[in-house]
């Protein structure tokens, strides 16, 4: 009976977690998507608390369990709490990266647990688990440096064929260990803990720094199947279900990441796109003379277009200026301005980074344009304002095949009659490239931070 009940919480959690992923993927309903899937996981874990039997007898350790939870919930919602939005990645990151270390602690532990009755994919999932797991635990801690600037992009000559190397060296170790039921030396166990978590630092310390999101994406995705492999191991659905689910999840954004920037998994991989290198191949680059313009005409423009189109980037998101940007736009829209929003898909820092942040100042999701509709209406504009976004508005894109970011769909702001450009000076964005658009005709540079700005404009158009 007690068996039952509980295959019905593991039913609901599973249910609830692709039920969550679906209401998440929409900004209006992904605060109850996320709701609704850790309600799912709350009733399978105290499922599994209460009514799993153990063989030989039930839990003994609940004072350890209810610590560790209690210490779990505290620090977790602490830190969602008070992470900043530009700051959302590295907590991921960091997140991810305690799913995987729990994954390849499980395998440590039912490792010292073989029996003689094993079979082999027992032993293969415990390998699997541990070495997903652990790369995924390493990966994860050094993306988080990076993205918090404390660890900088390091490679060295050979260092791909090396990785190779390592990787190679896993497999043959977890071959001998899997073919041998797991009776192999236990060093040999170890010394595949050892070289997966090096692996991870290895793997992803060449990668450049404004590839970080899709790595942890990717990352993501491994600590998925490492759990995946935890729930086969203990033949316990919900964590083969919830595993699979980020394993997939995780890939599919990769993907979705990758063709937004137009590149491929193996040029994010190896490509050293973006962070220092970029930085210091185009800081030189020479363009020509930029215009100013200033708040009071800037205000003068906005008030008296029929059409103006807001185009949010990371700046806007470092600024925290959601809330100016929305009483900047109801301000116009009160003076009879069409007002819009374009949002490049990975505008910012994160996916899907410009729709929280303006659902956050209550921005209506209905004048939110997609790349392709707003690429569309940008020659229908009488002024395009970009605030803090850089690299999603780079011709270069489209024009210099020499560009790094040359083939990334980008908006095609420069359509509109005249693009007024919000950031603090002439510094490149996160590819760390020089951005012609600054010193095209129709191009006037309004700079400050942008929440300044946007309160100084809205201060002057209130005054004409
Ligand atoms: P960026 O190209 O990074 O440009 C942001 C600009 O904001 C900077 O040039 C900066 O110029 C300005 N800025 C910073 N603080 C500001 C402030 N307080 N007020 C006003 N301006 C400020 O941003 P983007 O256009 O949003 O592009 C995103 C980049 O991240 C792309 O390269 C994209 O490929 C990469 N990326 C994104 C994702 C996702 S999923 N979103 C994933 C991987 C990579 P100043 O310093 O001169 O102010």
């Amino acid at each position: 009976m007690q068996s039952n009940i509980l295959a019905v919480c593991y039913l609901i959690g599973s249910v609830s977690f692709i039920i969550g992923l679906k209401l998440l993927s929409h900004p209006a309903t992904a605060r109850r998507g996320n709701m609704v899937s850790a309600a799912g996981m709350g009733i399978a874990i105290l499922g599994t608390l209460f009514l799993y039997k153990p063989e030989g007898g039930s839990f003994h350790n609940y004072g350890w369990i209810a610590g560790a939870i209690v210490i779990g919930t505290v620090i977790g919602s602490l830190s969602a709490r008070r992470v900043k939005m530009t700051a959302m990645p590295e907590m991921v990151s960091l997140f991810n990266g305690m799913g995987g270390l729990c994954a390849a602690l499980i395998s440590i532990v039912e490792f010292g647990h073989i029996a003689q009755d094993h079979s082999d994919m027992h032993v293969l999932s415990i390998i699997a688990g541990m070495v997903i797991g652990s790369v995924s635990f390493a990966g994860s801690m050094i993306a988080y440096g990076k993205l918090s600037g404390k660890i900088k992009d390091r490679t060295f000559r050979g260092q791909h064929i090396f990785n190779l190397v390592i990787l190679f060296t896993i497999l043959v170790l977890g071959a001998v260990v899997v073919g041998s039921g797991g009776a192999s030396p236990v060093v040999i166990f170890y010394g595949i803990l050892g070289l997966s978590a090096c692996y991870g630092v290895m793997f992803v310390m060449p990668i450049g720094g404004a590839d970080m999101p899709v790595v942890i994406s990717l990352l993501n995705s491994f600590t998925g199947i490492a759990t995946a492999c935890a729930g086969f191991l203990y033949n316990n659905q919900v964590m083969l279900t919830g595993g699979i689910l980020v394993g997939s999840a995780g890939a599919i954004l990769t993907i979705l990441m990758c063709k937004a920037m137009n590149r491929s998994l193996k040029n994010v991989l190896i490509g050293s796109f973006g962070g220092t290198v970029a930085s210091a191949e185009h800081a030189a680059g020479e363009q020509g003379a930029y215009k100013e313009i200033s708040v009071n005409d800037t205000a003068m423009v906005m008030n008296y277009a029929h059409k103006v189109i807001i185009v949010p980037g990371y700046g806007l998101a470092v600024a925290q200026a959601q809330h100016s940007c929305h009483e900047l736009e109801k301000l116009l829209r009160s003076n009879g301005v069409e007002v819009k929003y374009a949002i490049h898909p990975v505008a910012g820092r994160m996916p899907g980074h410009m729709n929280v942040l303006l659902a956050e100042a209550d921005v209506s999701y209905e004048d939110l344009l997609e790349l392709e509709p707003a690429n569309e209406e940008f020659g229908t504009a009488d002024a395009v304002l970009i605030l803090g976004a850089n690299d999603v508005v780079n011709p270069a894109a489209e024009d210099d095949p020499a560009s790094p970011i040359y083939g990334m769909p980008v908006l095609e702001v420069w359509k509109s009659k005249l693009v007024i450009v919000n950031k603090r000076s002439m510094r490149p964005g996160y590819a760390g490239i020089d951005n012609e658009l600054f010193f095209r005709p129709n191009t006037s540079m309004l700079f400050g931070d942008a929440k300044g700005v946007l309160q100084h404009l809205a201060g002057e158009i209130k005054e004409l």
